[in-house]
């Protein structure tokens, strides 16, 4: 389980070009569910997953995961306990190494290790079993440098990266955004495969209303920083989710 208590950040603070994105923001996030976050463009839902990735500090707060005191941990650390999956396909990946040396620093995230003695013949069985699960033919592409792979292929073998060790918490930040609809559903499927298998909390991102109803078991709403709905998402509908940025949230943005 996640809390996140009284989190405050400004960008530019103190300047003219000062802004407000949280102010004494607190959130519960329930173990071994998918929490969506939607909300308008800037309402702050990357910042918080930067912020719970330590790679924005916030000015306040407290963040603490599966009861541990969290805010004071460097980002590195910080991924030892935390997944992440980007928007853009080309980050989560390294793209100049293979498909077989991406998956084995994932495999190793944490340990001390060089690269020539990364990849072990006994554990190229087990990423081939991994990759044949995806049904992209990737496991046929072990050698290939990741950045001569289509976006959804490396956002495939990025979801699988950032959820090999199973972590704590995964953040999930627009993960299909750039792929087709086909690729989309594909990795939807996939993510929630995953997550519910090895049980893992999740926080995921969406401007697809579909999707974070439909892959989710809470649905948040923030607007300028602030929660404007929370409830489950089996009793959300999407018009209804559309309605509010349509009327409610419009005068806000406008
Ligand atoms: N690193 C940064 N430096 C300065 N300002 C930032 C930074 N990151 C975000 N912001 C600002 O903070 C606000 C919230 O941005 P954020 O990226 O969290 O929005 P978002 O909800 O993820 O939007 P979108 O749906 O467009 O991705 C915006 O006004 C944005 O310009
Ligand atoms: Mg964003």
């Amino acid at each position: 389980m996640l809390t996140i208590q009284g989190l405050s950040k400004k960008f530019y603070k103190g300047t003219e070009n000062e802004i407000e994105v949280f102010n004494n923001f607190n959130l519960y996030i329930e173990e071994n569910k998918c929490t969506a976050i939607i909300g308008p463009n800037g309402c702050g839902k990357s910042t918080l997953l930067n912020i719970l990735a330590g790679s924005i500090l916030p000015d306040s707060g407290r963040i603490i995961l599966n009861g541990e005191d969290i805010s004071n941990l460097s980002e590195e650390n910080r991924s030892r306990l935390i997944g992440r999956v980007y928007q853009d396909p080309s980050m989560g990946v390294s793209p100049s190494l293979t498909i077989l040396e991406n998956m084995s620093l994932a495999d190793k995230k944490g340990e001390k290790f060089t690269l020539r003695r990364l990849v072990k013949k006994n554990t190229i069985d087990k990423y081939v079993e991994i990759l044949k699960s995806l049904d992209l033919g990737l496991e046929h592409k072990l050698n290939t440098k990741v950045k001569y792979l289509s976006g959804g292929q490396r956002q495939s073998l990025s979801l699988i990266m950032a959820t090999m060790k199973h972590p704590d918490l995964l953040l999930l930040d627009e993960h299909t955004a750039a792929l087709d609809p086909k690729t989309s559903y594909i990795i939807m499927e996939k993510t929630k495969e995953l997550i519910d298998k090895y049980k893992i909390t999740t926080i995921m991102i969406s401007h697809n209303m579909k999707d974070a109803i439909r892959y989710s078991d809470r649905i948040i709403m923030l607007n300028k920083g602030k929660i404007v709905l929370d409830k489950p998402s089996k009793n959300t509908a999407e018009e209804e989710l559309i309605e509010i940025y349509r009327t409610k949230l419009f005068e806000q943005i406008a």
